[in-house]
């Protein structure tokens, strides 16, 4: 059953997880689709797992819908997510709905997310007005590292949990459908997940918000330059892939790839008129 804005909304309300993880080609589409996961998030972060960028901030329209719109034909079922990226959403109202339409349009999304709260309100209320879900993203933003002055946990003082909370009524406010909370204390999570009738949806969050999203290249441990504190290693594909690029040059190099079954045939008397004429 494809997931819907009002699919997903009644998991909040039925207590059912939300799943959620991020996608960027059409293979691994099919596979997370086929693995019932609900919601596909064709994330920024391809500018570090995919295009070896150390954050997020050099990712272009055209890179999300160019990975958007291959996950979009691979995801029968699970709603897919893409992000506008940085400076496409902030410039201003008409830029925010301009390329929210395009990642529609061209990539084919089901909805968008955005960075930020209070500050990008009229941003996301124009989005909705023009008919696309939107999935806000509050806490630890990737797209504001260089103000953040690093990756960092959020919401920790008095005064900035005051502010999480402000930002997440507010993008609940806008019209946004569901909100990422990233690297946010889990008690504070649990308190915004409390307030809020849209779910929410966490990365370093702690247990308590209504679902949970990853970064797969993370959660299959494939990512070599960090792992973060938050991202449980549900397999050792790294490793794996390793050991296979291994015995796969080892059995190239000493000629047992490719054996005559991995091979094509062509009949006799051919070869032998060919090599007379060669
Ligand atoms: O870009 C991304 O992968 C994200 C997740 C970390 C939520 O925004």
């Amino acid at each position: 059953m494809k997931q819907t804005v009002q699919t997903l909304q009644a998991k909040k309300q039925q207590g059912e997880k939300i799943t959620m993880l991020t996608c960027y080609d059409y293979t691994t589409a099919k596979l997370m689709d086929a693995a019932e996961l609900d919601m596909l998030l064709v994330g920024d972060s391809l500018g570090n797992v995919i295009l070896g960028y150390e954050d997020t901030i050099s990712v272009t329209m055209e890179d999300m819908i160019h990975h958007t719109a291959p996950v979009a034909r691979g995801a029968k079922n699970a709603m897919v997510v893409a992000d506008l990226p940085f400076l496409s959403y902030q410039t201003s109202v008409y830029d925010a709905v301009k390329n929210a339409g395009r990642l529609m349009k061209e990539g084919r999304a089901n909805a968008v997310k955005l960075e930020g709260g209070v500050l990008i309100r009229d941003q996301i209320q124009a989005i909705v007005n023009a008919s696309i879900p939107v999935v806000g993203h509050i806490g630890m933003t990737p797209q504001s590292v260089n103000t953040f002055g690093g990756f960092k946990v959020q919401g920790k003082t008095l005064d900035a949990a005051r502010k999480l909370l402000a930002d997440a009524k507010a993008v609940e406010e806008a019209g946004a459908f569901a909100v990422v909370l990233e690297c946010v204390p889990e008690k504070l999570a649990a308190l915004v997940t409390k307030e809020l009738s849209i779910p929410t949806i966490g990365i370093g969050a702690g247990a308590g918000c209504d679902g949970q999203v990853l970064v797969y290249q993370d959660m299959l441990g494939m990512f070599p330059d960090y792992c973060p504190k938050f991202a449980r290693h549900f397999a050792e594909m790294g490793t794996a892939m390793q050991d296979a690029f291994r015995r796969y040059r080892a059995a190239a190099q000493d000629g047992s790839f490719p054996t005559q079954a991995e091979s094509f045939t062509i009949a006799d008397e051919i070869m032998a008129q060919l090599e007379q004429e060669a």
